[in-house]
């Protein structure tokens, strides 16, 4: 079991077993000058939003959201929030700690989906959000203002994630109304990750190149920066603006989309300076919902990118191959 890191020491140097091999490392691969994308949605040229988020979508998988309606007061009670749990003293937080992934909440450290085992800088309070009545009362009761917190917040950013879907809909050409139902009424989880200060950044990763299994994520960051999304083989940095959300769509947005926009890649690293936090909501399908490709965004006479499946079966294969995206994908493409 992985000591968690948020142990209240400050390390001197990278323990052995958080150094990656050479080639894994942060810079054995480019990085890239380009800059993710920005939508306002406050504005009221609705054609323009649509199009600027399929750009974004097509291009990078990511971008961020401003004037999105979730009330400054509830981002920062929520990122408070998290702070202070991974403040609090380890034998609290170790209450929620669990090596089982199928666990809610769950409190571990280190994991990440690379088979070498190496171990990830990072710490994660994993939660069930949506349905509360499902999911609060499990909810950790310290520190004491993060249940009202999570209760403002899930419902401000699932909202947000609800209309970025009709808009990404409308933007693909399919019926607005095409991501309702099962295939966004899966339980909304939220990892709030946490990331120490690490004395050697290029040692180590906070989280292995991914893409997330559900349909959207929102992402909210303490200021501090280290996401990093693959765009032409280099790794842009991603610089949030004050109060802006992050969005990524994940692979069931590729699919469906049958390409027209893409799962954005994406990593963490890590830095020697300040402790990161940042908020990553998930919504996704029903585990027995079907998933497949959009009639209309198939070429005639061309088959469909992939087959159909059931979100089930997509997150078996998701977690056997660690997360690895071309391996993910081959299982559910089809021949040509
Ligand atoms: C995740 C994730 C990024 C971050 O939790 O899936 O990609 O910035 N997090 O912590
Ligand atoms: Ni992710």
């Amino acid at each position: 079991m992985a000591e968690p890191l948020s142990n209240g020491a400050a390390y001197q140097s990278v323990p052995e077993s958080y150094v990656f091999p050479e080639q894994k490392r942060p810079g054995s691969s480019p990085c890239s000058a380009a800059a993710i994308p920005v939508v306002d949605l406050g504005g009221d040229d609705h054609g323009k939003i649509v199009e600027q988020i399929i750009d974004a979508g097509r291009e990078f998988g990511f971008f961020q959201v401003v004037n999105h309606g979730v009330a400054d007061e509830v981002m920062r009670e929520m990122m408070s929030s998290a702070e202070e749990f991974f403040m609090l003293p380890t034998e609290e937080k170790m209450v929620h700690y669990s090596t089982d992934s199928k666990k809610l909440p769950r409190f571990h450290s280190s994991v990440g989906n690379d088979q070498e085992k190496v171990l990830y800088w990072r710490d994660c309070l994993k939660l069930g959000c949506y349905p509360f009545h499902q999911f609060r009362q499990q909810w950790p009761e310290k520190p004491a203002g993060l249940r009202a917190a999570l209760e403002a917040y899930t419902t401000a950013v699932r909202a947000v994630a609800l209309r970025l879907l009709q808009l990404t809909a409308a933007g693909l050409g399919i019926n607005e109304g095409h991501f309702e139902g099962e295939l966004s009424a899966g339980p909304v989880l939220m990892n709030v990750n946490h990331y120490v200060p690490c004395p050697d950044p290029s040692l180590t990763l906070g989280l292995a190149p991914h893409c997330d299994p559900n349909l959207v994520t929102l992402l909210m960051e303490n200021g501090v920066s280290g996401l990093q999304v693959l765009h032409g083989g280099g790794w842009v940095d991603v610089e949030p603006l004050p109060g802006a959300l992050i969005v990524n769509f994940g692979h069931q947005m590729e699919v469906i989309s049958n390409g027209g926009v893409r799962s954005g890649e994406h990593r963490v690293v890590t830095n020697a300076r300040a402790a990161r936090t940042s908020v990553a909501t998930f919504v996704m399908p029903e585990m027995c919902c079907a998933v497949a490709p959009a009639p209309e965004l198939v070429p005639d006479g061309e088959p469909p990118l992939s087959r159909p499946y059931t979100y089930e079966e997509f997150v078996g294969v998701y977690t056997s191959e660690t997360g690895d995206r071309a391996a993910v994908l081959a299982h559910f493409q089809n021949k040509h």
